[in-house]
């Protein structure tokens, strides 16, 4: 098989550390795997490889957003994870939501703007969050807090249109889907914003697994996890993320978004999931390669 990895989006590094660590454990269930890092000669180079399996561990624009999805369903080769509408979907944050509204799933307030309007004034009353629409790993997320008096300083390599949402308070949970199971919940405490260092610093979070939660915030969290899943038609493995603010109680559970390459470096929550919830990361990924289509 050849496991897809790097490429170009701005979670190159993230993929490269996702897919050593699935081409490791691939090898350790007997798989014979090829490393192929994603660049502009990849239909080229998959017609002379020609796996049998892709296993994609790309993250980010055109890996996770249907883009590979399409060339590889264009050269019938059965790959993991999601296909081309649910990833498209699913890397479009708005058009995530609003199919997540129309499932009746929590999620907060939001909308699209432009980059010079959300510069110019404060579109929502603070606090509220400035994100790309379609990236991962917290790249480009900026927190405008309760209280600011003005309007964000987007970096010039912000898109030009921009996701605002409402700031969701309250603890980091999440969970993970395989198949037609959701696995369990991880709480995961920092010291402060869950930003692309905690996440992939060695000790950038701490994660309580399974979580030490009211069973049904547990259930809610599982519940919404597996429904947000089918709402976007997804295939394999995804992981939905969400705030619980305590105060609120059952109405304080937001979902805030569904990965689906969610990752697997060695301090992610998926396959930390797996090794404690039964399946082990081995297991996971030996699943996902027999659960391939195209
Ligand atoms: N976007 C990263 C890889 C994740 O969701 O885990
Ligand atoms: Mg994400």
């Amino acid at each position: 098989m050849a496991v897809l990895l790097g490429g170009p989006s701005a979670e190159r590094e993230v993929s490269l550390s996702s897919g050593r660590g699935c081409a490791a454990v691939l090898r350790d269930e007997g798989f014979e795997v090829v490393e192929l890092d994603a660049g502009p000669d990849l239909a080229a180079r998959l017609l002379e490889i020609a796996p049998d399996v892709v296993f994609n561990a790309l993250h980010g624009r055109w890996g996770e957003d249907g883009c590979v999805q399409g060339l590889l369903e264009w050269l019938k080769i059965p790959y993991t994870h999601s296909g081309v509408l649910a990833s498209a979907l699913a890397m479009d944050k708005e058009r995530s939501k609003e199919m997540f509204r129309a499932a009746g799933l929590p999620v907060c307030e939001s909308g699209l703007f432009a980059k010079s309007e959300v510069a110019a004034r404060h579109v929502m009353a603070p606090p509220y969050v400035v994100k790309p629409n379609n990236e991962g790993s917290s790249v480009g997320v900026y927190l405008v807090a309760e209280g600011a008096n003005t309007p964000p300083n987007l970096s010039d390599d912000m898109p030009e249109i921009v996701m605002v949402e409402a700031f969701a308070p309250g603890r980091e949970l999440t969970t993970t889907v395989v198949g037609d199971r959701a696995l369990g919940v991880t709480d995961i405490l920092t010291d402060g914003w869950y930003d692309y260092d905690a996440k992939y610093v060695p000790g950038g979070s701490r994660h309580v697994v399974p979580a030490d939660l009211p069973p049904e915030i547990t259930a809610a969290c599982l519940d919404y996890a597996r429904r947000a899943h089918v709402a976007l038609g997804c295939r394999g493995v995804s992981r939905t993320d969400f705030r619980w603010d305590e105060a609120r109680g059952l109405e304080g559970v937001i979902l805030l978004e569904t990965n689906t390459q969610p990752g697997m470096t060695p301090t992610s929550l998926t396959p930390e999931q797996a090794d404690v919830f039964g399946i082990g990361f081995g297991g996971l990924c030996r699943w996902l390669v027999e659960d391939a289509s195209c």
